[in-house]
């Protein structure tokens, strides 16, 4: 029978066809079961997504386990098994506290019922993914004017707001949904009034010392005669000279602490230095660089980033460059200064990157590190995407540049406000100009709700006073 049957396809004039047919469809099958188990670094499992990822995920997108629960019964990759605690496990830090409208505000019953016209307890009801034409900034997929389904009685007790767009409540400056931390009004009260520049126009100072000090450093000095690598290595003579006149020889960090794969092991020199070995001594760092979108694709386990695979505009000869510790950092100088501008400018090539050295802020930077300005008076790329922040154990430098990138009145209170009043910095921040030439010029537009907020505060104490 299945003998007549391929007997009778040979010697029909289609058979041919057929065959190439089946042939194909075969070979699109297994390409597309090779893609679903194929490891996350494989490109093949491209093949399976519905559609473009968004601008925040795109970098680790062929992680498909990342979101979609590999254990589900249902259907692999689908809407229904993205787990909402896979969400929360990567961006729960960074909400905590800081949400405005977290899930367990709709607990309560009087806010529960909210929920029924937008279910606000699931992230996807705002952020879903692959689904570019819908995606507005920040992975959003919602429409803007949502905030009115739950605020339309706003103007009864902020008659200020009366006639306002029903779109333009997270205008730029105005609210966020999640992160108000720059935005709630006692905020805006308590900076009331303040200049566009401030007299102490300074950042904090790093406190590298003290970031060190729990993991038992600095030791005593070294000089070029500790240098502990072993014979077999061959040592350039720039190398041990920059080692031994910069910070970690000056702190007793010898080569082997960087360069044996494993500290107990004295034969096990390495040349190249991971990123796990300087985060055994800055921990911080290196947990934060993996965060961002530099160390996101290695905290996912795929290949470093690189410029060539990014969505940004990039310098063409950075296209194979690695992003690691030492992208930034190159050995063995470990020079921050070098770090916080020149490096970056090695591959980032977008208008307000390039625009950055004409800036009045760039002077200030350049008049620091050649000493004619004061300490922390300058304004490098890193000073408004690597804070330095305030931390248990002293200042450090934050490595996640997207910690405060979006929304950016994030960067408003943790960097402009070290220089600058609160409603100089939101203007600013506000003015898409501004940022394209990397803030050259006053902004257009001044910021309205430091006003109404202090009038707010202002009518409120005025009524209480007027009350029998
Ligand atoms: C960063 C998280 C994330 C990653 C990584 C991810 N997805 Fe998704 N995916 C989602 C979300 C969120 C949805 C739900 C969209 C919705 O509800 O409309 C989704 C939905 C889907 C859907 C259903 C689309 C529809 O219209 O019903 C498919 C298919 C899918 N993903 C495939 C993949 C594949 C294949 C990969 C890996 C190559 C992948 N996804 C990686 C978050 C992700
Ligand atoms: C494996 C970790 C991981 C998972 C899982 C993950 N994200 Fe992300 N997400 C990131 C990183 C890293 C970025 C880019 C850095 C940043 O913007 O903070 C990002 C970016 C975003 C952004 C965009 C921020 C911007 O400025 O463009 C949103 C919104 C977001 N994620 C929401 C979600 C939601 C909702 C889920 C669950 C469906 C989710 N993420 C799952 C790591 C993750
Ligand atoms: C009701 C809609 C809504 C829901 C639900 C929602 N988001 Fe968002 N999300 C937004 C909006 C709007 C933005 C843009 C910035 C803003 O207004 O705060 C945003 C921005 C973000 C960002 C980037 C900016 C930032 O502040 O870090 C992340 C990350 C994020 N959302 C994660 C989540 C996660 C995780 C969940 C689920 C726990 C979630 N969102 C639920 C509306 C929502
Ligand atoms: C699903 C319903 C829902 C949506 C959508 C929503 N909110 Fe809210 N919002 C609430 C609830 C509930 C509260 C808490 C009210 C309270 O505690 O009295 C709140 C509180 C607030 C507050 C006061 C926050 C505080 O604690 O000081 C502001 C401001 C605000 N929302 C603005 C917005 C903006 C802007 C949007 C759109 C980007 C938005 N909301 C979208 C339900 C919502
Ligand atoms: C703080 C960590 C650290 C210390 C301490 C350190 N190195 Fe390195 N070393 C590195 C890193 C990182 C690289 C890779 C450099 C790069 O790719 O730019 C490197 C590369 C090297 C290389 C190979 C590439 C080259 O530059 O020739 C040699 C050899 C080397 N180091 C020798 C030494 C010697 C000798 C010492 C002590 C005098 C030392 N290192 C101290 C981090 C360190
Ligand atoms: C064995 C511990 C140790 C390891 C491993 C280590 N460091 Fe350090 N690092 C230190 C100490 C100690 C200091 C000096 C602190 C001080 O006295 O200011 C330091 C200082 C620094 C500084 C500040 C330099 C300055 O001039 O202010 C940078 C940047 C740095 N390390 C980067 C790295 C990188 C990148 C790696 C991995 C290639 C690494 N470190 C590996 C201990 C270490
Ligand atoms: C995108 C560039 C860049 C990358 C990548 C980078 N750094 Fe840095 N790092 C800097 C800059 C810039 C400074 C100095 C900032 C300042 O002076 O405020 C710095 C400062 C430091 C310091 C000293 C300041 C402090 O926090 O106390 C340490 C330690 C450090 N980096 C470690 C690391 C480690 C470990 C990695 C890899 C996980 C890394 N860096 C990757 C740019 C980078
Ligand atoms: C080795 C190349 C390289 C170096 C050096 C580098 N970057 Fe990046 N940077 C990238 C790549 C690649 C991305 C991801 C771009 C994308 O997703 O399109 C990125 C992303 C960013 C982002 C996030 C952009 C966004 O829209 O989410 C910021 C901000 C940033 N870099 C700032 C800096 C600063 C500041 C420095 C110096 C302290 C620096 N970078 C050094 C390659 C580099
Ligand atoms: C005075 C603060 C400041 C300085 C200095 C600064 N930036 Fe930015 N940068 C910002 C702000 C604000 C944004 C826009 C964030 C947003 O709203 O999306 C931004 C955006 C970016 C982006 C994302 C661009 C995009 O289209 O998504 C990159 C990359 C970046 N900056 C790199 C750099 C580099 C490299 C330097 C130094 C040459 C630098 N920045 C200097 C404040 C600054
Ligand atoms: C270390 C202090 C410092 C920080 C941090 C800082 N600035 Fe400035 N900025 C200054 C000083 C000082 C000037 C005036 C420089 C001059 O006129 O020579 C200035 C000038 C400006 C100007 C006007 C430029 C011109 O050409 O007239 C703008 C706009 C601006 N800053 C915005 C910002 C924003 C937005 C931030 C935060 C993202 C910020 N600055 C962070 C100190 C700082």
């Amino acid at each position: 029978m299945l003998q007549a049957l391929i007997r009778k396809f040979w010697s029909s004039p289609h058979g041919v066809k057929w065959l190439t047919c089946i042939g194909i469809n075969l070979a699109i099958g297994a390409y597309y079961s090779a893609a679903l188990v194929a490891p996350a670094s494989s490109p093949i499992k491209s093949a399976w997504l519905p559609g473009k990822t968004t601008h925040g995920h795109y970098q680790i997108e062929l992680d498909c386990d990342a979101c979609h629960d590999p254990n589900s019964s249902d259907d692999k990759h689908s809407s229904q098994n993205v787990m909402q605690d896979a969400c929360l496990r990567c961006h729960g830090e960074q909400l905590k506290g800081v949400d405005t409208h977290p899930a367990k505000k709709f607990n309560d019953p009087t806010n529960a019922e909210l929920l029924a016209t937008l279910d606000a307890q699931n992230c996807l009801s705002c952020h879903a993914e692959h689904v570019p034409h819908q995606t507005l900034e920040m992975g959003l997929t919602m429409p803007s004017d949502y905030c009115w389904h739950c605020h339309q009685d706003v103007a009864d007790s902020r008659p200020s707001h009366d006639g306002m767009a029903f779109d333009s409540c997270s205008t730029a400056g105005c609210h966020n949904y999640h992160d108000n931390s720059a935005l709630y009004e006692k905020f805006l009260d308590d900076h009331f009034g303040e200049p566009d520049f401030l007299d102490a126009a300074i950042n904090p100072q790093r406190d590298t010392v003290s970031t060190v000090s729990q993991k038992g450093w600095p030791k005593e000095k070294l000089d070029r005669g500790d240098a502990d690598f072993p014979e077999s290595v061959s040592v350039s003579e720039p190398t041990l000279a920059d080692w031994a006149e910069t910070s970690h020889a000056a702190a007793g960090v010898n080569c082997t602490a960087c360069h044996l794969a494993d500290q107990e092991d004295n034969s096990s020199w390495s040349d190249a230095v991971s990123l796990e070995t300087c985060g055994t001594c800055h921990d911080k760092q290196a947990e934060s660089f993996l965060t961002g979108k530099h160390g996101m694709r290695l905290a996912a386990g795929l290949s470093p980033m690189t410029p060539s695979q990014a969505r940004l505009p990039m310098h063409h000869d950075a296209a194979h460059r690695e992003l690691d510790c030492n992208a930034c950092h190159q050995g063995h100088r470990f020079d921050t200064a070098f770090a916080a501008t020149e490096a970056c400018l090695g591959c980032h090539a977008d208008d307000h990157s390039i625009a950055h050295s004409q800036s009045s802020h760039a002077d200030l930077w350049r008049a620091e590190v050649t000493g004619e300005g004061d300490a922390g008076s300058g304004v490098s790329c890193a000073t408004c995407h690597m804070p330095r922040l305030q931390g248990d154990d002293g200042v450090w430098v934050n490595h996640d540049q997207n910690a405060n990138l979006r929304p950016n009145e994030k960067m408003a209170r943790e960097v402009c406000m070290n220089c600058h009043g609160l409603e100089y910095s939101l203007s600013a921040l506000a003015d898409e100009n501004l940022i394209r030439n990397g803030f050259s010029g006053t902004p257009t537009e001044r910021n309205k709700s430091v006003e109404m907020a202090h009038q707010w505060f202002i009518e409120r104490a005025q009524k209480r006073r007027e009350r029998p």
